[in-house]
């Protein structure tokens, strides 16, 4: 197996708030790599930590075997990491395709994508976009949103994709749909890592789990593995999510 993302001992601090505190973990090529803990628990933090948001305060970040710690995030993006974010923010002017041509002009190496407009409509096509291609972001609801972060996603070739709660506020029909384009972008070749609270999309898409309460790594392992373990029962009692 081979490691393409290793965190190691990664630190991220808000004033007196320690948010995440010394968390590692490695993430291997081909992989649905999960990572839960109840609200609050610091997992958009290590995910900014890593993808160039901002930089940790202490901690090694390893991206296909080189180190990346504290790389801005346009670099990580260039470099083959991309990824969503727990609140869709498209440009909401611009037409669906011409978000995705931001990602891909902008995502990549000058020249890497030689014609945009169509590669761009490729990734549409991919996600299985329900809309035309030139729908106004705003007027997008929230299920084209997350497919059109998904494609511009997508855009910038990742070699290693983040999806940060991407399946919130989807009907369980949705979810399915959802949960079968992601497989299908890993089938492609691309690696996921997401933070997600749904555990129907957890247990039937990840591979192994990283388990994260009040910024700490609390269990790891596979979905059964972790769905066995005290601490993360503990972790999760008052929320209305249980494993
Ligand atoms: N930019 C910020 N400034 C100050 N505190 C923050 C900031 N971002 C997150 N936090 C705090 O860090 C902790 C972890 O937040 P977050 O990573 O968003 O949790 P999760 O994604 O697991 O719900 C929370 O206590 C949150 O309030
Ligand atoms: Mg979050």
């Amino acid at each position: 197996m081979t490691a393409i993302l290793e965190a190691k001992d990664i630190v991220k601090r808000f004033g007196g708030l320690v948010a995440v505190n010394r968390v590692s973990l490695t993430v291997n090529e081909g992989e649905i790599f999960g990572l839960i803990g109840p609200n609050g628990a610091g997992k958009t933090t290590f995910l900014n930590s890593i993808a160039g948001t901002f930089k940790p305060n202490a901690g090694v970040v390893r991206f296909l075997g080189r180190e990346t710690t504290g790389f801005r995030s346009d670099v990580m993006c260039k470099l083959g990491m991309s990824r969503t974010f727990q609140i869709s923010q498209p440009f909401p002017k611009l037409t669906a395709l011409e978000n995705v041509m931001v990602s891909a002009v902008f995502g990549n190496e000058r020249g890497a994508v030689r014609d945009p407009e169509a590669w761009s409509r490729q990734m549409l096509d991919f996600v299985e976009f329900p809309m035309p291609p030139d729908t106004r972001a705003d007027n997008l609801n929230t299920v084209q949103l997350k497919r059109l972060d998904l494609a511009r996603a997508l855009a910038s070739k990742p070699k290693l994709l983040l999806l940060d709660e991407l399946a919130a506020g989807l009907t369980t029909g949705e979810l399915d749909d959802l949960m079968a384009i992601i497989r299908k972008i890993r089938d492609s070749g691309v690696t996921i890592v997401m933070v997600e609270h749904i555990m129907r999309v957890i247990m039937g898409l990840c591979d192994r789990i990283v388990v994260i309460h009040y910024g700490e790594k609390i269990a790891e392992g596979t979905p059964e593995e972790v769905a066995h373990d005290p601490k993360v029962a503990e972790a999760y009692l008052g929320e209305k999510y249980i494993l």
